[in-house]
């Protein structure tokens, strides 16, 4: 049987576990032009929650379609040339245990490393980073570099990033332990809790020297206070927006813009880790050696068998995860 979670219903608010619902059906048989793949892990990213919210950078979900996400899986069958069984592929094929797909919606890997690596640190998690700071940020040897969601996955790899780039970096988390583990095991050099209350204050003081780059993840509280500590000139990089993600309506943006945009000289700029995809591969050759000589630390937090697929992403909005939220199938 394939075991699959469907998109149930738009969720009124937070998303819970009726948002999905479990269904067991046959295994597709792959048609001519197809490839059948076997997900051996699910990549959980809040965007799987923003597609609910309407159409993104990719279609809305629609409800009773299987839940959309980014997979690593294996071929067990292949009408295509170029797709052998045993192969090792990644796509949007969602929380199911099998797909058929058309081949030109997977991509092979070839890179030798722990799945739970290539399904985050050297994927998309990775690359958002890698890309996000250095092409969009451009950080210099000696800048302030904020980041916030320090200790989720793309917000661990940016900071040690910047920490190879020569950079002063903070981070911003929910917790205390959260903020003591990236200074202690991450090598930030400071780290503020953002649901400690007064977080302008508290990154004015982290940051004495201003704001030269910032790494938005979040949006929201964390970039209004971001905003008012940045340099002449300062960067920043509009990753994503994961505290607006998980509501009913987004809050408005902050009051700052465009008034300290203007004074301040910044470039607040978005962007989305495909655009940088004809350099994906130096990309990921460097990040692999990085993670293998030990310069960063691939974080990854792994929660097993397809059925908790729902609880994770849940899990994943309450700031349960530390590095890379993946589902092992
Ligand atoms: N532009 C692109 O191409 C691209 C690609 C991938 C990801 N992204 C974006 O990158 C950001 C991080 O994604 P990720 O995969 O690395 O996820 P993640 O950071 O591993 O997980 C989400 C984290 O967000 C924090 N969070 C949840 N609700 C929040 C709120 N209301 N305010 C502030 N923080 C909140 C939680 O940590 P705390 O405990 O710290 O609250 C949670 O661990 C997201 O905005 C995502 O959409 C963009």
């Amino acid at each position: 049987m394939n075991r699959q979670w469907l998109y149930a219903k738009p969720p009124t608010g937070r998303i819970g576990v009726d948002t999905f619902q479990w269904r067991e059906t046959a295994i597709p048989a792959p048609r001519a032009g197809e490839v059948l793949v076997r997900t051996r892990m699910l990549s959980l990213d809040p965007a799987n929650r923003a597609w609910m919210m309407g159409k993104t950078y990719r279609d809305a979900l629609e409800p009773g379609q299987v839940m959309s996400g980014f997979a690593i899986g294996e071929v067990v069958d292949s009408t295509v040339a170029g797709f052998a069984k045993g192969d090792l592929v990644e796509g949007d094929w969602g929380w199911q245990e099998y797909a058929a797909l058309p081949a030109a919606r997977l991509t092979r890997r070839t890179l030798e490393a722990p799945l739970e690596l290539l399904v985050g640190p050297l994927s998309v998690t990775g690359l958002t980073a890698y890309f996000g700071l250095l092409e969009v940020g451009r950080p210099k040897p000696g800048d302030t570099v904020l980041v916030s969601a320090a200790a989720g996955a793309v917000g661990t790899m940016v900071g040690q990033i910047a920490k190879l780039a020569g950079c002063r970096v903070v981070g911003t988390a929910g917790g205390q332990d959260k903020c003591d583990w990236l200074t202690r095991d991450l090598g930030f050099d400071a780290a503020v809790d953002y649901k400690a209350g007064g977080v302008r204050r508290a990154l004015a003081a982290a940051c004495p020297g201003g704001i030269d780059v910032y790494f938005d993840n979040t949006g929201g509280a964390v970039l209004e206070a971001a905003l008012s500590l940045m340099n002449l000139r300062g960067r920043i990089v509009c990753c994503g927006n994961v505290s607006q993600y998980d509501v009913d309506k987004p809050a408005p943006g902050p009051m700052a813009v465009p008034g300290l945009v203007v004074t301040k000289r910044l470039r607040l700029e978005g962007f989305i880790v495909m655009d940088f995809y004809d350099r994906r591969a130096e990309a990921e050759a460097r990040l692999a050696r990085w993670v293998s000589e030990g310069r960063i630390k691939a974080v990854v937090d792994v929660v097993e068998g397809l059925e908790k697929a729902p609880e994770a992403l849940i899990g994943l909005f309450a700031g349960r995860n530390r590095g890379k939220m993946a589902v092992r199938v």
